[in-house]
């Protein structure tokens, strides 16, 4: 079976991307990649980064469709992304919030999970797992442990 390996991160490293395969959204269809993405933050309100996500059902459900668009857009869907939110600048979005080498584990822990669950042929899904092994090491802006296993331990 096909390994989904998480590379080794530092902060501050800026590996080239190659964006993911467009055949991905013709396999999945949009409907497809927005489930994905929607079982990805819903499996990251039981994790440790869930801190990092908006408590409120309403706005969680929003960056959840806000991500989707980003998705679907850069494999060649519709571009309901930039025309809501602009330029991606996706570094600068998310400098609010402190992303640890492993809250990147975390959440490409959770991707590691869903992928294989998709069905898609082998190629496609190393492409879309390359580019968010590759891409959220550059989302990589603090040291340390996350957020919420940075509290003294009694
Ligand atoms: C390294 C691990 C990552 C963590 C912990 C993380 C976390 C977050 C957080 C906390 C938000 C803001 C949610 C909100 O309050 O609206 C966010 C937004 C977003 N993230 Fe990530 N992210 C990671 C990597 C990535 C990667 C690799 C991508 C793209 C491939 C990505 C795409 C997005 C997009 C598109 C948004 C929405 C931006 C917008 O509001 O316009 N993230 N992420």
């Amino acid at each position: 079976m096909l390994e989904l390996i998480i590379t080794k991160a530092q902060k501050g490293s800026r590996p080239n991307i190659t964006l993911p395969h467009p055949g991905i959204l013709e396999f999945l269809k949009e409907d497809g990649i927005r489930n994905l993405i929607s079982d990805h933050y819903d499996r990251i309100k039981s994790s440790s980064i869930r801190d990092l996500f908006p408590p409120d059902d309403v706005i969680f459900e929003a960056a959840k469709k806000n991500s989707a668009d980003f998705f679907v857009q850069i494999m060649g869907g519709p571009i309901h992304y930039s025309q809501n939110r602009g330029n991606p600048m996706l570094v600068r979005r998310h400098n609010p919030f402190k992303i640890t080498l492993e809250a990147r584990n975390v959440w490409l822990g959770i991707y590691q999970e869903l992928l294989p669950e998709l069905g898609l042929p082998e190629e496609l899904m190393l492409s879309l797992w390359n580019y968010l092994d590759q891409f959220s090491i550059w989302m990589i802006n603090s040291e340390g442990r996350s957020a919420r296993f940075s509290t003294i331990i009694y």
